[in-house]
């Protein structure tokens, strides 16, 4: 690293209630490298927040909307060729590849540091330099840690502040030697004296990179979500993945939500869904009719950290999850008032949008938000657009245009959702999006056979990251983006958790696998899905509960229609069928998309999963 020059560290501004050496030295450190005009430590205050909006307002790359509409909302249209994550640009740069694993892209740490000096040197000329102090989880739960980033975006500062615990706190809580995980971030976009800034700055080259010996994030090109908010998957997934595995917890791409019976029981239900695949939606389910006296309540949308620690409760050791973010950020369209009403609620006010469209007074409007578009409106790349546009292919809101708001502003967030202590976890769900082959629920006999079914998912790919969109790809734990190591130790590290744990006499949450989304013969989705997940859900909690009947199938144990509550829907016995059924020619197809995946991950891959494959293929005949 280049030594910082006398003048930077002048400009360095850092304010009193900042007592950290280590972090005034990295700070100063970047600063030289990458040459800002001014350095600005961020108290987390609305004063700060206001201002700053303000501030993108005054120079357009915001838009504010009609506050009788929606009350201290934005409007915010990137870049088009900077709209989603860029997987092939993400890199975890171990000194060793094997440790990466053949799932990651990896460069030599020694090269990729040559090479992230030379971009970032001189990057932030022209602009401010952010500091960014935040805490994954409520600041001081043992579950929580710390981060830091560095950014020239105040796009990043304003949106960190919403999905994270961001402010003087953390300064307070880190005192002068607490541990922090370095996030470099710039999209990359110096200013020329007098160079008239672009709304939204990126750069066509783009780099996101984990070093994961020395747990540092590294983001260059782009202020798109999780390219940028080095929060979210950079640390909170990537970096937290291992880190649970060196300390023997979990960082997992889950919802967490919080189920309460009729009788009163209260669940809690982690599930992984691959990204744009259902989390958000399920977190903030409303129970169908028939479920009145049920209620849902929403712990996280995204991420979940979970370590064991004996429950007080019962002297049993458990996993407690907590939701390390402070916020949504969410996928737009296909959100209404009938299939999230949580959701639409959420999003009344204080809300920031990206890349929807924007309606003639002022308020936001995206595909699916309603059954008739409005008659005119200005779409996410500013160009006038009607429904004959919509016809013609043209979508008003990009389709992983997204909002960002805090989790209170959920009317159905959980009264634990930030309880330093997280919830106990009754059960895990995994599931993708797939047309067929994949039934609507199935139980693992055991934590291995759920390990194989969460280890083997397959998903539709999704807008969420640019690519090709609806081919099925193997997602492991819907973490095939975000896993920070070689994906078979991962799997390892699942089994070697399930291990320890009821080694110690835990109770173990029970795995699920769930496929909201099979398709008929004319292309639509039999699962009425949204609210009715409830009824799935439900059966779930019955097996936790032992309440709920099942009957064992090839792949585990699977509800007749008899076993699930129908109170209030027509949903006939033959679509059940539709849904449930497996078929043999397509499951000895599905088996051998598992063979080549484990072909991928052979090295190192816990030969259990082998076995657990072979004693299906033998159960399927
Ligand atoms: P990330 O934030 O990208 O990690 O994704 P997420 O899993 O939170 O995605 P989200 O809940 O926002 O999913 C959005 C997409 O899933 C939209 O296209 C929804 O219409 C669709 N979706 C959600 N739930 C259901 C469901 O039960 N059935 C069907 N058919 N579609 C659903
Ligand atoms: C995902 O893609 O899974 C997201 C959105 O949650 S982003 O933060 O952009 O990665
Ligand atoms: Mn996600």
């Amino acid at each position: 690293m280049n030594q910082p020059t006398a003048s930077a560290i002048k400009h360095l501004n850092v304010p009193e209630f900042v007592k950290h050496a280590k972090l005034i030295e990295w700070v100063s450190e970047i600063a030289a490298l990458t040459q800002p005009d001014q350095v600005y430590w961020c108290d987390g205050s609305q004063e700060e927040y206001d201002r700053l909006c303000q501030q993108m307002v005054d120079a357009g790359t915001m838009k504010r909307l009609n506050p009788a509409k929606r009350k201290n909302s934005f409007w915010a249209c990137s870049d088009p060729s900077d709209v989603a994550r860029v997987e092939d640009r993400t890199f975890i740069c171990w000194a060793k590849k094997e440790d990466a694993g053949p799932t990651n892209n990896w460069i030599d740490p020694i090269e990729m540091r040559q090479t992230m000096d030379g971009l970032m040197s001189g990057a932030m000329r022209g602009r401010t330099m952010y500091v960014v102090p935040y805490s994954m989880g409520p600041i001081g739960s043992p579950i929580a840690h710390i981060g830091v980033e560095v950014t020239d975006s105040s796009f990043v500062v304003v949106n960190m502040r919403i999905m994270t615990r961001m402010g003087k706190d953390v300064y307070t809580y880190l005192g002068q030697d607490g541990e922090f995980v370095p996030c470099v971030h710039s999209v990359g976009k110096p200013l020329e004296p007098g160079e008239k800034d672009v709304l939204w700055p990126c750069n066509s080259t783009k780099y996101i990179v984990h070093y994961p010996e020395t747990r540092e994030i590294w983001s260059f090109g782009s202020g798109y979500g999780g390219n940028a908010l080095l929060g979210k998957k950079c640390f909170a997934l990537r970096i937290a993945s291992i880190m649970g595995r060196d300390q023997g917890w979990l960082a997992e791409h889950m919802l967490i939500l919080g189920v309460t019976s009729p009788e009163g029981k209260k669940y809690h239900v982690a599930a992984a869904f691959p990204s744009a695949c259902g989390k958000t939606n399920f977190a903030m389910l409303i129970p169908p009719a028939g479920f009145e006296s049920w209620k849902v309540t929403t712990i996280g949308d995204d991420i979940a950290w979970i370590k064991p620690r004996i429950d007080p409760k019962t002297g049993k050791t458990r996993l407690f999850a907590i939701n390390p973010e402070a916020g949504l950020f969410g996928v737009a369209p296909g959100t209404n008032t009938l299939t999230n009403p949580n959701c639409m609620a959420s999003l009344d006010s204080d809300v920031i949008f990206t890349n929807v469209g924007l309606t003639d007074d002022g308020d936001v409007w995206w595909e699916g938000m309603t059954k008739e578009p409005p008659a005119h409106l200005t779409d996410w790349q500013g160009n006038s657009w009607t429904p004959a546009d919509g016809l013609a292919g043209n979508k008003a809101a990009h389709p992983n245009a997204r909002f960002t708001v805090a989790a209170t502003n959920n009317p159905a967030v959980d009264p634990e959702w930030d309880n330093p202590e997280g919830v106990a976890i009754d059960a895990f769900i995994f599931g993708g999006r797939r047309s067929t082959t994949v039934p609507l629920v199935t139980e693992a006999r055991d934590w291995v056979e759920g390990v194989y079914m969460a280890a083997t998912m397959g998903s539709e790919t999704t807008a969420a990251a640019t690519g090709k969109v609806g081919v099925v790809r193997r997602d492991p734990f819907a973490m095939i983006p975000f896993a920070g190591y070689n994906m078979s130790e991962y799997f390892q590290h699942w089994l070697d958790m399930g291990k320890k744990l009821s080694l110690s006499g835990a109770e173990l949450p029970k795995i699920f696998c769930v496929n909201w989304f099979r398709k008929d013969e004319n292309d639509r989705f039999v699962w009425p899905g949204y609210g009715e997940n409830m009824r799935v859900l439900a059966w779930m909690l019955g097996r936790v509960g032992g309440s709920s009947a099942a009957t064992e199938n090839v792949f585990g144990l699977s509800p007749n229609y008899s076993d699930i509550n129908w109170n209030g829907t027509d949903f006939s016995e033959k679509q059940f069928d539709k849904v449930i059924s497996v078929s043999k020619e397509a499951w000895i197809e599905e088996l051998k998309l598992h063979e080549e995946l484990f072909e991928q991950l052979a090295h190192g891959l816990p030969p259990v999963l082998r076995e657990t494959k072979a004693k299906l293929e033998k159960l399927l005949g």
